[in-house]
């Protein structure tokens, strides 16, 4: 899956055995870089257009097809609100992992009535969001053969322990019921094999758990060691116990797993107060509601105890799941927001790029550019890659450009003026170094990916209801919106080669999410989008092997009886911006993940909070055991086409 960024790029002989193995891309490529031109003047013209239903893009008129000729050929699912998972007819859903399946072979089963820490630690943790396939062997293209790696983003303790409700959490949750909460956030990694077309769990070397309840990371980049990072347990700034809220993720070009520490906010406990007071005002530390009561026995979520602990979190993770040795690093060059995750492209001169998501109303979208050559079959020469490089926050323009601006200590307004001495300050708030040179706020920028043949970034911006009709602007178009946007950020070309690392990129606004039979949505999408094919919430997405977007939501209106789910769609041509319903969430869940084996035959999604918003004792589902002494589990599933044909095909 990590490859499919590399095909165009001929002239780097790192990527020469990843392109003959596309070979048979090429023709597509070709066809498209030499249109580009005029696909660039097209783009622009649709965004111009682009309100209410929008007609086929200029591409579809290139292509000379008729207008919704899709290449997605499934039958769609309904929109429905139900107890359990529905996919398209002539698929298949394999529960593969659930909230307390062992993960390493030594770990006990699963017993809801007698949970402990120790036992949590070697199991499959709770909310799994992100999900990444890496084949085995490393660097090959093996589609049944793999690490799942997956993320634990946050718990729900109401439905993970009897007596607990999301109003008394904070008061009746006792030490040990929060070290199975600590244990069960962080990461897994497990070993699959597929066989005869059903997968398998492997209890090989590789499986592991990441926790936050006592695994150590490493602190590196510009703010390691820095005074604001220190603490009574650590004295270097240097470690820290721990990974929490990771969200979505990405996988560098060398096989690493980045994983996106999201709502660290939630987590303090104490009155904060000193030098960062405003600093943690401006994360919303101490102003939202309390989602946990650690901090009440661990004083590193303690702010009143430990002043500086929430500069700690906040970060981007790097861990290699191909060593299980390895220690998870935090690379603060990436900045300290509420990562979603970071998607990865190689620039036109061999530089990484990757792209970030503030999951915040009225937040920002970065950039970060490594400053030296990424090296993808040396990992070794890669350590430190994301230590060194710059970081930029996007600045959108109503002409359809958007501008790269640098966050740089001493440069523009970083300056001791406004209170930054040094990089680490500016990273440690990066949210502020953004205001200061002036971002475009956004509708939440949650997940990023970029189309394998186009190397056009797609942006999920999930809602805003706090827009106001004054601020409303070209990339972010609707006030009260609530029910977000996708939009296609095109970069440059240099010779053949597209360039993530370029200055100023062109914007499209791709599909304008909600009912598009509904006035008050003001959606926008192709014209022959169906009354099921419609989305609201674009959070997590996906491309598989044919350049198709893969949709994932998270906040479905539930009042107009829809779930969140998975819908597919052309991204060029006339069936662009043509979502379709593919897979239907169980009532209470998020859908997170999607990720594709390489061959496109397998779809992993990761069912988060399923019966969210009801407890223990009374459940609104119990997906996806349906077993009356079981609550619901965040679970993985492994979706395939009955015929193990490619999946959308
Ligand atoms: Fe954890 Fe941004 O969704
Ligand atoms: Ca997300
Ligand atoms: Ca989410």
């Amino acid at each position: 899956m990590f490859g499919l960024h590399y095909v165009i790029s001929t002239e780097n002989d790192c990527f020469n055995n990843m392109e003959k193995q596309q070979t048979p891309l090429d023709q597509l490529i070709e066809m498209r870089l030499s249109r580009r031109d005029a696909m660039r003047t097209a783009t622009l013209a649709a965004a111009t257009v682009f309100a209410g239903k929008v007609g086929p893009s200029v591409a579809a008129l290139q292509d000379n097809k008729s207008p919704g000729e899709t290449t997605l050929q499934f039958s769609e699912v309904k929109h429905t609100i139900a107890p359990d998972i529905m996919v398209a007819p002539g698929y298949s859903t394999q529960i593969l992992l659930r909230w307390g399946d062992k993960v390493t072979g030594d770990a006990p089963e699963f017993n809801v009535k007698n949970q402990n820490a120790t036992a949590q630690s070697k199991q499959f943790g709770y909310n799994n969001d992100f999900v990444a396939f890496l084949p085995l062997p490393r660097g090959s293209n093996n589609s049944e053969h793999g690490l799942l790696c997956v993320n634990h983003e946050y718990t729900n303790p109401e439905l993970m322990f009897s007596g607990v409700t999301r109003d008394t959490k904070l008061d009746v949750m006792t030490i040990d019921q929060c070290k199975v909460e600590l244990a069960a956030h962080g990461h897994s990694v497990v070993e699959l094999k597929r066989e005869n077309g059903v997968w398998k769990v492997v209890y090989g070397k590789w499986n592991r758990r990441i926790t936050a309840l006592d695994t150590e990371l490493r602190i590196s980049g510009p703010v390691a060691g820095h005074d604001r990072m220190k603490t009574k347990e650590d004295a270097t700034g240097r470690t820290v116990i721990g990974m929490i809220g990771n969200c979505a993720g990405g996988v560098t070009p060398w096989g690493t797993i980045l994983t996106g520490e999201e709502n660290f906010q939630k987590y303090f406990g104490g009155e904060p107060s000193g030098s960062e007071a405003q600093n943690y005002a401006r994360y919303q530390v101490g102003e939202e509601r309390i989602e946990h009561a650690w901090f009440k026995y661990f004083d590193r979520f303690n702010v009143a105890k430990e002043p500086n602990t929430p500069n700690r979190f906040g970060w981007i993770v790097e861990f290699d799941p191909y060593n299980p040795e390895s220690v998870a690093v935090k690379r603060t060059a990436l900045g300290r927001f509420r990562h979603e995750g970071a998607t990865t492209a190689i620039a036109a001169d061999g530089r990484m790029v990757a792209y970030c998501g503030d999951d915040t109303r009225g937040e920002y979208l970065y950039r970060f550019v490594s400053r030296d050559k990424c090296h993808p079959d040396n990992r070794a020469a890669n350590r430190d890659l994301l230590d060194h490089g710059t970081l930029y926050v996007a600045k959108f323009h109503a002409d359809g450009h958007l501008v790269w601006l640098p966050l740089v200590f001493g440069e523009g307004a970083l300056t001791k003026e406004n209170r930054f001495e040094s990089q680490a300050d500016v990273l440690i708030e990066t949210r502020k170094a953004a205001d200061c040179v002036g971002a475009t706020p956004m509708d939440r920028p949650e997940d990023a990916e970029t189309n394998p043949f186009t190397g056009h970034v797609f942006v999920m911006l999930t809602n805003n209801d706090e827009r106001k009709p004054e601020d409303v602007d070209g990339p972010n178009p609707r006030a009260n919106n609530k029910h977000g946007q996708i939009l296609e950020l095109i970069p440059p070309v240099i010779g053949r080669r597209i360039d993530h690392a370029a200055d100023e990129f062109r914007w499209d606004l791709f599909l304008k999410a909600g009912n598009p039979d509904k006035k008050e949505d003001g959606a926008g999408y192709h014209e022959l989008v169906s009354q099921h094919g419609w989305l609201s919430c674009p959070d997590n997405c996906t491309f598989d092997n044919r350049g198709r977007l893969w949709i994932a939501t998270d906040g479905a209106p539930s009042s107009s009886g829809v779930a969140d789910g998975i819908f597919a769609c052309d991204t060029n041509g006339p069936g662009r911006a043509l979502t379709r319903h593919f897979f239907r969430g169980p009532v209470g869940a998020e859908i997170c993940g999607p990720c594709f084996t390489p061959d496109s035959k397998t779809l992993f999604v990761a069912v988060q909070h399923p019966g969210e918003r009801s407890i223990f004792a009374d459940p609104s589902t119990r997906w996806p055991d349906f077993d009356r002494a079981m609550p619901p589990r965040p679970s993985v599933v492994a979706i395939s086409k009955n015929d193990d044909g490619v999946i959308g095909s």
